[in-house]
């Protein structure tokens, strides 16, 4: 059975499948090409609000949506309510289809300031961000959270019930505490729950890493969307067999290791072209690290990327182990 899309305010997002924001991971190049995967919506990394009062060129870079698929959502941090509204008025003007507030981030850098998760800890001046977020937009808002500082304090239900009365448009849950960071399991339970606390939109995040898994998750809590990170990144073919499933059709296999190379050419060629090799060539070590799991030999070829610093010989590499992955089978 097909599956419905996913309605942010007026926008209707098919199929209701996102990729997660990924600091230092998802920029545009990386979006665009993830995208035709079958992804409905995409999320920048998250930007930080005050950063975007002094607008650095970086940061520019970071915000800047013109040109790109539609519809795309910029995410913003920090724990004012009037630099995250100044901050919102910004990101809109640079074409964000969506604006998302991160109330989810567990990083000290972000937390030591009261952003990201942190924000948790004090529901009313989370309300106060989002109330001044969706009076400073003529689009939606949405907001991206954990279930809490810790397991003592969830208080995901109460800061989506405010969300729903501030006018946020829809809810993505990562279903662990900000004290967790990455350990233990999301708990979908959780996710389930908020569903059946709140009217707007949820989106279910955390631990999807195989298409028939992702789509029980989705139907068992309820979710209105799933969003995918980790288990993106060296495989965009998940985003492509939860995509299938969700249009009624079986999940096509993954393709042979040759090809999936041969995709990772085209991600490094492509960030080269666009973001210069000095800054392509550290980013696509951990691309290329993850393209190459459960490839004959990976550990020692990422034992070797690590270790190149120039964009023509990491190719070369991987343009050597395609045409091993291709030659022939020696009869002995
Ligand atoms: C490298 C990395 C960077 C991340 N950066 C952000 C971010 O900028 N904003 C955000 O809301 N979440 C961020 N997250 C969290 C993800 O969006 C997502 O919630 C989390 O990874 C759980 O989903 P997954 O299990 O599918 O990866 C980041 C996660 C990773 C691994």
């Amino acid at each position: 059975m097909r599956s419905a899309p996913l309605k942010i305010g007026s926008l209707e997002v098919w199929p209701p499948l996102v990729l997660a924001p990924m600091s230092g991971v998802t920029n545009r190049t990386m979006r665009a090409l993830y995208r035709p995967f079958g992804l409905g919506l995409t999320v920048t990394e998250f930007v930080s609000s005050n950063a975007l009062k002094y607008g650095s060129r970086r940061t520019m870079e970071m915000i800047d949506q013109h040109g790109l698929e539609k519809p795309v959502s910029t995410q913003l941090w920090g724990d004012d309510p009037q630099t995250m509204a100044h901050a919102a008025r910004v990101v809109r003007e640079c074409g964000a289809d969506i604006v998302d507030i991160n109330f989810g981030c567990p990083a000290p850098k972000v937390t030591k300031t009261n952003g990201g998760s942190a924000c948790l800890r004090d529901p009313d001046r989370c309300e106060a961000i989002m109330r001044a977020v969706v009076a400073a937009v003529d689009c939606p808002v949405t907001m991206k959270m954990r279930l809490g500082w810790s397991e003592e304090t969830l208080v995901y239900i109460d800061v989506a019930r405010r969300a729903q009365n501030a006018g946020v448009a829809a809810v993505t849950l990562h279903a662990r505490t900000a004290r967790q960071f990455y350990k233990g399991d999301a708990d979908w339970e959780h996710i389930a729950r908020l569903k059946r606390a709140i009217d707007i939109p949820v989106i279910g995040n955390g631990d999807l890493d195989d298409a028939h898994v992702a789509m029980r998750r989705m139907r068992e809590s309820g979710a209105d969307a799933i969003m995918l990170g980790r288990a993106t990144l060296g495989n965009p073919w998940l985003i492509a067999q939860i995509r299938d499933l969700m249009e009624g059709r079986p999940a096509r296999p993954t393709p042979p290791a040759a090809q999936r190379l041969r995709f990772a050419v085209v991600h490094y060629r492509t960030m080269v072209d666009e973001l210069g090799e000095a800054r392509a060539v550290p980013q696509m070590r951990k691309h290329l690290a993850l393209y190459l799991k459960g490839i004959p030999g990976a550990a020692v070829l990422r034992e070797r990327i690590m270790r190149i610093d120039s964009a023509a010989e990491a190719l070369g590499v991987i343009e050597e182990t395609i045409a091993s992955l291709e030659a022939p089978a020696v009869a002995a």
